[in-house]
């Protein structure tokens, strides 16, 4: 009696298919973001119809870059990359002012440097936005600390509001600490490649402007 089996070579083709299909089912995994529905968002009125007529926010926000914190769309790279274009002014008469300038601020205990770039804040807002009502137009002059941020002053008016949330540290916290920066005899410098975030080279120190560290000309 021959018991041998015939010995069949295990077919390559559902490794194929599967292999191919593969970069399909990571993106769609990746992509795994979810919107409450309008009727659902506990802000509107599931009765009335303008619910019906309004979009919901994943239709929209589904196609735009994603985040995972917050309402999870990156927004700095979706106005940059034209996913969106948003009007800048109702009037024609409106000046709109960007400003390419980074604020460093060093107090940050053991954390990283804090760097705010002028530029990507101010595609989105204007000037009086903030200079009047939360900081002060001089560097090193408006008592931020992150208790305050915490409080929802300052940098949090708006982050952990309508901003990236303040859980995500390090999109502030960006700048690894140099304390060579901390002797500079200059306030403001041309500082390249500090942050992910930073837009211009031109950055300017957040200490008082008396501050020993800074040379004070006659
Ligand atoms: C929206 C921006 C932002 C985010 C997000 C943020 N910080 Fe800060 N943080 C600041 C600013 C601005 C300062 C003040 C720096 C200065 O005055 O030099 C600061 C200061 C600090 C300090 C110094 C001590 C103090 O009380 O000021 C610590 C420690 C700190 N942050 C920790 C954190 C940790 C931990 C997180 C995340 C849970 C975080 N920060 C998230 C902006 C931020
Ligand atoms: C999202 C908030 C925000 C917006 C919008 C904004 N700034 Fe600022 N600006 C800051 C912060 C924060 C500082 C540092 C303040 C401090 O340290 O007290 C600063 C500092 C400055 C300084 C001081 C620089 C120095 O050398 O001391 C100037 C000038 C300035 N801003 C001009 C502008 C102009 C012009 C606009 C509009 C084109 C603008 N800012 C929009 C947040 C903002
Ligand atoms: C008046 C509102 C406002 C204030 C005040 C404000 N921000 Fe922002 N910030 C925004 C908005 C809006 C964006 C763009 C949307 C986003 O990234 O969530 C932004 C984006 C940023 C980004 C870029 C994130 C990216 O993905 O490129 C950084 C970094 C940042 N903020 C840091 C700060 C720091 C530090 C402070 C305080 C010194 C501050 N912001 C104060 C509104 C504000």
């Amino acid at each position: 009696m021959n018991l041998a089996v015939k010995q069949r070579r295990p077919r390559a083709w559902p490794l194929l298919i599967l292999l191919l299909c593969l970069p399909a089912l990571v993106l769609a995994q990746a992509d795994n973001r979810s919107w409450k529905a309008l009727a659902e968002d506990g802000d509107h009125d599931p009765g009335s119809p303008a619910v019906e007529l309004k979009q919901d926010p994943g239709e929209a926000l589904k196609l735009l870059p994603p985040d995972s914190v917050g309402n999870q769309v990156r927004w700095v790279q979706a106005l940059r990359e034209n996913y969106i274009e948003p009007r800048a002014k109702l009037y024609p008469s409106t000046e709109v002012n960007l400003l390419d300038l980074g604020v460093l601020f060093t107090d940050t205990a053991n954390m990283p440097f804090v760097l705010f770039p002028h530029r990507r804040h101010t595609e989105w807002l204007d000037c009086k936005n903030c200079h009047g009502p939360i900081f002060k137009e001089e560097a090193g002059t408006t008592p931020v600390n992150m208790f305050t941020v915490l409080m929802g002053e300052h940098c949090g008016r708006c982050h952990g509001a309508v901003a990236f949330p303040l859980t995500e540290c390090t999109r502030c916290h960006s700048v690894k600490q140099d304390y060579s920066l901390l002797r500079r005899k200059e306030r403001e410098m041309v500082l390249p490649g500090l942050s992910p975030y930073q837009d211009s080279d031109q950055i300017v120190l957040a200490k008082p402007k008396n501050h020993p560290m800074f040379e004070t000309k006659p």
